[in-house]
């Protein structure tokens, strides 16, 4: 049987193990998650162990980056299992704080990223980033790797972090993973457990009417037209509602018409409890 993974809940803790490793010339990947891990999380865990000589992987439900009303009570805690699957795969180090180690008593400092942080999700969860950002802040400085890896599947959290650890000089290097995809094409996410099965079944339609924009858009169709016509069918098909749909340079998240610049399509909708995202590139690796 495998050692089970070790664990650490305090930041000093996980300060001497990370120094233990430095005093010996190792390197350090971090990737930082809320846990319920999935396929997903544990694709960025093996792009880790490829670029490092250890990972350690934080699991932390942060309060910060929920508004009151979102579903940080309903959010999935499976400690247990998480640590199974992180020890299966040979994961170093568990970093698993109480909410009170992040924030103690009296805790009132804030990170905030100007502009790129109202649009998209920022529009309907307009302090989430500030959560995002202040609690990555805290867990890079916590842990100091010589790298932290994010999923593509966030890519304005990715581009946010990107941002304010270019702006602050967090001596870290950020890296993106590639977007892990049920058999069907759904985005994998934690949050794909609140549908019903009947949901569950219409949600992969979300990936390939964003898909078809694509197509639709390099063959010359006007973004708009595009756009329009996508969030119609998701409509029919079932979704309650569609929060955006938008087509966005990289890295600076600016609206563009322009599919022969970097950009991508990001998207954002509803069905049933869940809130689905996914983006894809404007390019013809995307067509259907
Ligand atoms: P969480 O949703 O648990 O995701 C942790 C990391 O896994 C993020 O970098 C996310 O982009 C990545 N991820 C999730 N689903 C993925 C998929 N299908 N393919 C590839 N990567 C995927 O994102 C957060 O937690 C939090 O906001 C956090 C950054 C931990 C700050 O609290």
């Amino acid at each position: 049987m495998q050692t089970p993974i070790k664990i650490v809940r305090t930041i000093d803790d996980l300060r001497k193990q990370v120094s233990a490793w430095r005093a010996k010339g190792e390197t350090v990947a971090m990737v930082p998650t809320m846990g319920a891990l999935h396929q997903g999380h544990l694709s960025l865990v093996q792009l880790g162990q490829e670029k490092a000589d250890h990972v350690v992987v934080s699991i932390f439900v942060n309060p910060t980056q929920f508004a009151p009303g979102e579903d940080l009570d309903a959010y999935p805690r499976t400690e247990a299992e998480d640590c199974e699957k992180l020890t299966a795969i040979g994961t170093d180090l568990a970093f698993i704080p109480s909410a009170n180690e992040i924030y103690p008593e009296g805790f009132s400092t804030s990170v905030t990223v100007g502009g790129m942080t109202q649009i998209l999700c920022g529009g309907t969860r307009p302090t989430h980033f500030d959560g995002v950002s202040l609690v990555v802040t805290k867990l890079l400085l916590a842990c100091l790797p010589d790298i932290a890896i994010f999923g593509e599947k966030d890519y304005q959290q990715l581009m946010v972090i990107k941002r304010f650890v270019r702006d602050l000089n967090i001596p870290v290097q950020i890296e993106g993973g590639a977007i892990i995809r049920e058999k069907d094409g759904l985005a994998m996410s934690s949050r794909n457990e609140y549908m019903t099965p009947k949901q569950r079944a219409i949600a992969p339609n979300f990936a390939k009417f964003l898909r078809e924009a694509i197509a639709d858009i390099l063959d010359g169709t006007p973004v708009d037209a595009a756009i329009a016509a996508t969030e119609q069918k998701l409509l029919d098909i079932g979704f309650q509602s569609v929060d955006y749909m938008e087509m966005r340079t990289v890295p600076d998240l600016e609206l563009t018409t322009d599919p022969s610049q970097p950009a991508r399509i990001i998207a954002a909708a509803t069905i049933g409890k869940s809130r689905i995202l996914d983006n894809w590139p404007v390019t013809d690796a995307s067509r259907p």
